[in-house]
């Protein structure tokens, strides 16, 4: 069995089909009025192959001039971001094992060919919440290491219903997608994956005390 980096759950197959289409709905109303736009790398203006969104009070956006940040509006319309799904907070507080709710909930979507570089999650304030991930659509190669760039890394696939908890002592791991694995899912109307993943952003003070 693959041992995975300890803070890192996958759990395979946790949404029903009928979740995951339920869940597709939700995100195609998100896009609807928050349209995908292309990020773009920090300093270098490079396109990023996936294209996304937010939903949430926050949502994470990078471009050329001013790089990797939260923020409450869409770059492009300057509208805040639609409210985050009933669905996805029940999710969240299901699994999460965090006591506040997320603030943001990045859409990330993967073309047939689309990848995603070994990075981490470190533009949020509050660690101690997990970074949960949800998978939609096409299987794809997803690798996990340790808290250094070099250090070794696990692979290993994740499908269409599977959710992953980037947390504990891995919450800050490197990560990444290595490629697609194009037609294996139905979901979707055409091949690509969504990824999902909700985000504690800001610190969580507790209930009632302004958190
Ligand atoms: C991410 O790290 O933002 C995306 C991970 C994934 O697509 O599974
Ligand atoms: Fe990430």
């Amino acid at each position: 069995m693959l041992v995975l980096p300890k803070g890192i759950r996958h759990i395979p197959g946790f949404l029903s089909r009928s979740a995951q289409e339920d869940l597709v709905e939700v995100i195609r109303l998100v896009v609807a009025e928050a349209p995908l736009f292309t990020p773009e790398m920090p300093r270098t203006g490079k396109p990023m192959s996936v294209r996304m969104t937010n939903c949430g009070p926050l949502g994470w956006v990078t471009d050329k001039e001013r790089g990797y940040r939260y923020q409450p509006v869409h770059p492009i319309t300057g509208r805040p971001w639609p409210a985050l799904p009933d669905r996805l907070l029940d999710l969240w507080r299901e699994m999460s094992g965090f006591e506040g709710p997320p603030e943001a909930c990045l859409v990330n979507y993967y073309g047939p060919d689309a990848k995603m570089g070994l990075h981490q999650d470190r533009d949020e304030q509050d660690l101690a919440a997990p970074v949960l991930s949800i998978s939609l659509g096409d299987a794809c190669l997803f690798r996990v290491g340790g808290l250094r760039r070099e250090d070794r890394t696990v692979s290993f696939r994740l499908d269409s219903g599977d959710l992953v908890l980037i947390g504990g002592e891995s919450r800050l791991a490197f990560h990444g997608v290595d490629r697609l694995y194009r037609g294996t899912s139905t979901l979707l109307k055409r091949e690509g994956r969504i990824n999902l993943t909700l985000r504690r952003v800001t610190p969580w003070r507790g209930e009632g005390n302004g958190g």
